[in-house]
């Protein structure tokens, strides 16, 4: 299928790693140009090189999504770099494992700050340059867990469950300027913490790490597998291209299966 993406311009947050990552290299693959943001310098300039060898044009910055000045810095430089900005890709957030009575104040304002408040800021610091362009693509990633809240980390599930409501609310107000909004929602792909995880349930079980995974997969994925950060970033490209045109205000489960709602026989 041609997703006729060739030359957009795709900014990326979290792209150091895991989903990110992925979501950059399968831009670069399109033949798109990058705009790579996360805090970590040296990951992020890794991904950098390695969108390059797949032939397309990539810039980083460092930037904490958190902090709002640097939020606004990125889509400044983003535009300023490369003209415009076609797709903005919301990606970086991340759980906190705590029930409710464990969560600080301070943890409430990070996890909604991070999960939620940067997309909105960022969504809103792309809009004007979207609207002069007539056109333009907003991705937000999302959780399974803003839709089934997930057991014992009620912070990062109530903010992404803002972040699906903002993609519903947002793709209406600005549909009528040929912009799109939408979200995607993974759950049980495989990254750092899935390993940590991993490794914590193979030593209460008695099991080495691959048949742990196995286990739980089994267990807990109607797929029988965790799922990889590529899974999700085809599904966010053909979002933004043009086959996804009559796609708007949608949230896409990429999940396995785990937010089934049928019943087991
Ligand atoms: N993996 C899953 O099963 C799963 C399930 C549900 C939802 N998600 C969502 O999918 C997205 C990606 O998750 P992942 O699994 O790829 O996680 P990951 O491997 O932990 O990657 C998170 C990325 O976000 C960046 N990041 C974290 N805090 C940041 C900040 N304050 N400012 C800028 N960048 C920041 C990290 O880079 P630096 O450390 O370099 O900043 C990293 O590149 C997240 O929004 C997550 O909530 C994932």
């Amino acid at each position: 299928m041609k997703l006729g993406l060739r030359g957009k311009v795709v900014l990326v947050t979290g792209a150091s790693h895991g989903i990110g990552r992925a979501i950059s290299l399968a831009f670069a693959e399109e033949g798109c140009r990058l705009a790579l943001a996360s805090r970590t310098q040296e990951a992020l300039a890794a991904v950098t090189k390695e969108a390059e060898a797949l032939g397309a044009d990539a810039c980083h910055w460092v930037t904490d999504v958190t902090d709002p000045d640097q939020a606004e810095a990125l889509a400044e430089a983003s535009s300023r770099e490369w003209g415009r900005i076609d797709v903005l890709v919301n990606n970086a957030g991340g759980g906190l494992a705590k029930p409710f009575e464990a969560v600080r104040n301070e943890e409430w304002e990070h996890t909604v700050n991070l999960n939620f408040l940067s997309a909105v800021r960022l969504s809103r610091a792309v809009l004007p340059m979207m609207k002069e362009q007539k056109g333009g693509q907003i991705i937000n990633i999302a959780a399974l867990s803003g839709r089934v809240p997930r057991f014992g980390q009620i912070a990062s599930n109530a903010a992404k469950a803002a972040l699906i409501n903002f993609t519903e609310s947002l793709a209406a107000e600005i549909a009528p300027y040929g912009i799109r909004v939408n979200a995607v929602c993974p759950a049980a792909v495989f990254n750092d913490r899935w390993q940590e995880r991993l490794l914590r349930y193979g030593k209460e079980h008695g099991l080495p790490p691959e048949q742990a995974m196995a286990e739980l997969a089994a267990k807990r994925i109607p797929l029988g597998r965790f799922g990889r950060p590529e899974e999700v970033a085809s599904v966010v490209v053909f979002l933004a291209s043009e086959r996804a045109g009559f796609i708007t205000g949608a949230s896409i489960l990429v999940d396995g299966g785990m937010g089934r709602t049928v019943s087991a026989p």
